[in-house]
């Protein structure tokens, strides 16, 4: 493993070690346990997008792992002024041990980590969000125990969640059911990937149909970021697609719900579900940090 650039690049069994490191790093930070396997090494954090969780998450656990994070606004680099990213990310590999970048563009990913010689880490891209990926997971299987058997079922847009999502529950060993409404669907290279797990994989317009049996539900916003100016068009496509207590009534009894945030209430997830569920989505939130930590390690320590 050299880059984490998407999911689709993972086997089974790197998902697997992450995971574990995470629970791992999680238990030595609770308890006191220093850990600082990045002592010395820089992390450089490009953000093309707005970011709560995955800006602050990335710097505090550089700063754990006994490393430095340098946050790299696009308005200040000269990237955002046009400069190849070819350019940018043969510079940056002679300063940095690392390169963090959230961006629209998987392509622009793809080439930091062609031309570079550092590893690259997406922290979201309007393909994919990997990091969050791996958080959801391993929020699954500390609430769950396991991945076995397990149905995880996404309502909403085809989006970068969606995406990730998909590929990663399914490699975990998952069965996935998605609803999205017809124009909104995962594109195709994810429905082909998904294909090839038979029965495993649904794919369906009613979200009900896609609830039925669930044992995680996942949702996210109906409009991403850069998409602010197809919000109004989407609230009207996304009518219906929204975990809320009818919906709820379909999955486990001890279905859990899970939201990458920043959420919206009324519109794809109810307040009431929300708050019932808040354990777990905050507990998501927390292990942003763990995951990215322990792929940090994988990448970065000698
Ligand atoms: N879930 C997530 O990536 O949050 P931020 O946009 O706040 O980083
Ligand atoms: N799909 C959302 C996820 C935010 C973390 C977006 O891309 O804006």
């Amino acid at each position: 493993m050299k880059n984490l650039l998407k999911m689709l690049d993972l086997s089974s069994e790197e998902i697997i070690d992450i995971l574990n490191l995470a629970d791992q790093l999680k238990y030595e930070l609770k308890h006191g346990i220093p850990h600082p396997h990045l002592k010395g090494k820089t992390l450089g954090m490009i953000f093309q997008k707005a970011s709560t969780r995955t800006r602050v998450s990335f710097e505090t656990g550089m700063y754990q792992l006994g490393g430095y994070p340098l946050f790299l606004s696009s308005n200040d680099l000269q990237i955002g002024r046009g400069e190849p990213v070819q350019d940018t990310a043969r510079v940056l590999s002679r300063y940095l041990d690392g390169i963090m970048i959230r961006t629209f563009e998987q392509k622009e990913v793809e080439d930091l980590a062609q031309y570079g010689s550092i590893p690259i880490i997406n922290g979201l891209t309007d393909f994919c969000h990997p990091c969050q990926v791996l958080a959801d997971l391993m929020t699954i299987r500390e609430f769950k125990g396991s991945f076995d058997g397990l149905k995880m079922c996404f309502i909403g847009d085809g989006n970068n969640m969606a995406n990730s999502l998909i590929v990663g529950c399914l490699k975990v060993g998952m069965s996935v059911a998605i609803a999205c409404p017809d124009d909104y669907q995962p594109p195709k290279e994810i429905i082909d990937f998904a294909k090839g797990y038979g029965d495993k994989f649904e794919m369906t317009n009613s979200p009900v149909q896609a609830a039925k049996n669930a044992d995680v539900l996942i949702t996210d916003v109906w409009a991403s970021m850069g998409q602010e100016g197809e919000a109004e068009k989407r609230r009207k496509a996304f009518a219906g697609y929204q975990i809320n207590d009818d919906l709820m009534a379909q999955a486990h009894s001890d279905a859990m719900v899970l939201h990458c945030l920043p959420a919206h209430r009324e519109e794809e997830i109810t307040e009431k579900v929300f708050e019932a569920h808040a354990n777990e989505i905050f507990e998501e939130a927390e292990n942003r940090l763990h995951a990215q930590k322990a792929v940090m390690v994988k990448l970065m320590a000698n």
